[in-house]
């Protein structure tokens, strides 16, 4: 880190009381021309937020659901093209039914409610995962969430929902096969941009920068694929406490990485 960064981020952690002007600090610190293009988040934390509290854990998920918005705000405010969240892992349709059900109650209602706005705001919003395990009435509202918000080009919005890396990269290696027997592509000419193809991701570019919150060090099946060349920033903060704060730190720390890309 910097001498210039880490003064910058020692002043602002001085104005904690001013969180207004503690984010314009940071704004105006951030390198405009080094704005990540596409930012994908492990949202963590959500039961730990809860537990801390004597809260049921499904009051984190809610609470949780406040910093979405704050983060969808400030990448909004930064021209930031493409934000992905980790809303549901396939993992995670295997805890507690009733937590699990919360959960599916949550995205509905957030999905329902949130529409109308997003759209005014010009965000395309894409939903990626294997919808297998999905309520009906869920997948009909994830539908007609893709097909308003079509057209818009302010920023995209992709919700990892019911996801899993490995489970994409199968599904992809499937659909690809079922192509080579239908003679619709050889195998000789199989490359790293045609199997992308296949993927939940066609359409969006890997991410630039991945945060995780909640002090856990690891991607947790997360686009494993997309993965390959993105930097990492972990945080301790719990996901319901995460706030623009927080992501600004996050994109300034991405901005004093060195990409090389394999390269010298
Ligand atoms: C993340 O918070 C939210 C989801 C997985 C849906 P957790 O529910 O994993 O919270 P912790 O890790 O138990 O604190
Ligand atoms: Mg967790």
């Amino acid at each position: 880190m910097t001498n210039k960064l880490k003064f910058t981020l020692k002043l602002s952690s001085l104005l904690s009381n001013f969180p207004k002007l503690q984010t314009k600090l940071l704004i105006d610190s951030l390198d405009k021309n080094n704005i990540p293009n596409h930012v994908a988040i492990v949202m963590d934390g959500n039961g730990r937020w809860a537990k801390k509290r004597g809260l049921p854990r499904i009051k984190g998920h809610i609470e949780g659901t406040k910093s979405i918005k704050r983060v969808l705000e400030i990448a909004y405010d930064l021209n930031i093209k493409y934000i992905t969240l980790f809303a549901l892992s396939q993992e995670n349709w295997d805890r507690p039914k009733q937590e699990v059900d919360g959960i599916l109650k949550i995205i509905r209602k957030s999905l329902h409610d949130e529409l109308n706005q997003l759209n005014e705001k010009g965000i395309k919003v894409f939903i990626i995962g294997n919808f297998e395990r999905v309520p009906e009435d869920i997948i009909k509202t994830i539908k007609n969430v893709q097909k308003t918000t079509k057209s818009n080009e302010k920023m995209n919005f992709c919700i990892a929902f019911s996801y899993g890396g490995r489970e994409e990269i199968t599904q992809a290696a499937k659909n690809l096969a079922k192509d080579v027997l239908e003679g619709k592509i050889k195998i000789h000419d199989i490359e790293e941009n045609i199997f992308r193809n296949y993927l939940y991701t066609k359409d969006i570019p890997d991410p630039d920068l991945l945060i995780r919150t909640s002090g856990e060090i690891r991607i947790s099946n997360f686009l494993l694929w997309q993965m390959a060349y993105t930097e990492f920033v972990f945080t301790p903060v719990l996901w319901p406490d995460f706030n623009k704060y927080h992501f600004l730190k996050a994109i300034l720390e991405y901005q004093v990485r060195e990409r090389r890309f394999g390269l010298v």
